[in-house]
């Protein structure tokens, strides 16, 4: 079974936000050499493949997300040539590169938007979404962008609006128009012909919208909060043309041995996996389920079981905590339940992801007014808190000197470090046996040793009662030792009868890292945020 499977399937992705991850040209931005010089310690974190957030040419009005130019490497980051250093560094370390493909939209600096924009019959008009005013002279419906404010910009040469649900600079790419799919097609085909192992792509279930551009009715679930969740997104999101879109894609992919494709999805689950199509869209449809649903066992349980009974034929699950738009799950859970998050992600049936810094337990960091630079905060400063992703996105702490290792000292990065950067670190965590770094390379090492955990089956289990906020499942696979993970999400000790499953069992793991060895299952004792698996044998 195990040899069967495919790289993303038994691996572990880890996401690198490049701007944040190591600065080596003292311009307090990360870059393409910093990451190179960083592929030892990804190594050791035992991880299978990166996943790298744009590095193209791009304006920066989304941060790189407003691609300028889909196959060049902005200057910024370094060189082609330092990319192609870096991909084959990478495969030299054993691991795959994800680059990160943005279809929705461009740049509005890209060649092709401005040429569209330069005149209603340029060959290029409708590569975009353009329409008329409404009569009144106002956009042309009610669409909103996630960013604040309508979805529509007016562009006063050519006397019409443009779509863009994101920065009034990342237009919409009208993928109605029969050239602008193959366009991108030639743009994967330009980075699988040098070698790179897969994308992400972003906002892919919004790449298809309503021909007649209706108006979208108001969500009657708003209570407040981000305001693009005012209106109920029935015709910007999840249409049905956008399969046949992902569907060409998907056979571009296979043309190339043993690519991947993950796809950006925010949907409940049931419509989440129609994009495993028949095994003909993305391998990996992105299960964000962990990151919005309550932080409960139960909830969490019952999520498990739906989403395995959900999977059609063949279709791999996969699973996340968090990425560079959602807030960091130390912040959400709080540190010390963050390891059992860990424990979690790296246990279920299904590829994970970590997002950079994961590793060592990142928190959020509160970022001063004057340095919010998000879009979606800096636009809407009523509520900055809720949608601002600038505190998720703060360099990389790699040791104690003052800037954490990112940039030197006399730098300012681009972000301002964590105030607890000088004691939560890579080289102090290195240094420290129970740390949650060393906890994360335990429970890669163990994963990626063990067939049960990285391809074996799984089964949710019932504590028993008294046990509310306790999480447990099997992992299983034929010929090889069985996994029991026992979960505590919440702050109280428990006690667990679970000798209908075995008698004793082997503890190979805790989060504390401070237990191992036999224990007896009929009373089985779990700390405050504690995790443990056990070996049942086979
Ligand atoms: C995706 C990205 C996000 C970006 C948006 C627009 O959601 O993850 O960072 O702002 O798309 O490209
Ligand atoms: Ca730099």
């Amino acid at each position: 079974m195990s040899e069967q499977l495919s790289w993303w399937q038994k691996g572990i992705i880890y996401q690198i936000y490049p701007r944040s991850y190591q600065d080596t040209n003292s311009d307090g931005i990360g870059d393409l050499p910093g990451i190179t010089r960083r592929l030892d310690y990804l190594q050791k974190l035992n991880i299978d493949a990166i996943w790298l957030s744009p590095i193209y040419p791009s304006p920066m009005h989304d941060f790189g997300y407003d691609v300028a130019d889909y196959t060049g490497i902005h200057p910024m980051f370094g060189s082609m040539a330092d990319f192609d250093c870096l991909l084959n560094e990478v495969h030299a370390h054993g691991l795959k590169l994800i680059l990160d493909l943005v279809p929705n939209h461009t740049s509005d600096e890209h060649r092709w938007f401005v040429e569209s924009r330069s005149s209603r019959d340029n060959p290029k008009r409708d590569w975009y979404i353009w329409r008329d005013p409404a009569p009144d002279g106002g956009p042309p419906n009610n669409w909103t962008s996630f960013f604040g404010g309508p979805a529509w910009t007016f562009d006063e040469p050519t006397g019409q609006y443009y779509l863009h649900q994101f920065v009034t600079q990342q237009p919409e790419l009208n993928y109605r128009h029969p050239d602008v799919l193959p366009a991108i097609l030639d743009v994967m085909r330009f980075w699988f012909d040098k070698g790179v192992d897969g994308f992400r792509i972003d906002v892919v279930w919004l790449m298809w919208k309503d021909e007649q551009l209706r108006d979208e009715p108001p969500n009657p679930d708003w209570q407040g909060g981000d305001p693009h969740g005012k209106l109920r997104h029935i015709y910007t999101q999840n249409l049905p043309g956008v399969h046949d879109l992902i569907r060409r894609m998907r056979a571009l992919t296979d043309q190339y041995e043993d690519r991947v494709l993950v796809g950006e999805i925010y949907l409940p689950f049931d419509q989440l996996v129609q994009y495993y199509g028949s095994g003909d869209e993305v391998h990996l449809p992105y299960n964000f389920h962990l990151i919005d649903l309550p932080w409960k066992a139960l909830v969490i349980k019952a999520a498990i079981e739906k989403y395995e009974s959900l999977l059609p034929g063949d279709a791999w699950p996969n699973w996340v905590l968090g990425n560079h738009d959602r807030t960091r799950i130390a912040t959400r859970v709080g540190p010390e339940q963050a390891r059992v998050a860990l424990m979690l992600l790296l246990t279920l049936r299904g590829t994970p992801t970590t997002y950079y810094g994961e590793e060592i337990g990142m928190e959020n960091v509160a970022i001063p007014p004057e340095f919010i630079q998000d879009p979606p905060a800096v636009n809407q400063p009523e509520v900055a808190d809720i949608v601002g992703r600038d505190p998720v996105r703060t360099p990389m702490q790699w040791d104690a000197t003052p800037n954490a290792g990112f940039t030197p000292a006399d730098i300012t990065p681009w972000l301002p470090l964590a105030p607890d950067c000088q004691s939560r670190n890579v080289a102090a965590q290195e240094a420290d046996p129970a740390s949650e770094l060393n906890l994360y390379r335990a429970l890669t090492a163990l994963r990626r040793a063990e067939p049960a955990l990285h391809a074996g089956q799984i089964e949710t289990i019932d504590p028993g009662t008294g046990a509310g906020s306790i999480l447990a499942y099997r992992r299983a696979a034929d010929g090889a030792d069985t996994f029991l993970i026992v979960l505590n999400l919440g702050q109280a000790p428990c006690r667990l009868d679970l000798h209908h499953i075995a008698p004793a069992a082997r503890i190979e793991l805790s989060t504390a890292m401070d237990r191992r060895g036999e224990v007896d299952l009929s009373d089985l004792a779990i700390g405050p945020d504690e995790g443990v698996i056990l070996r049942l044998g086979a």
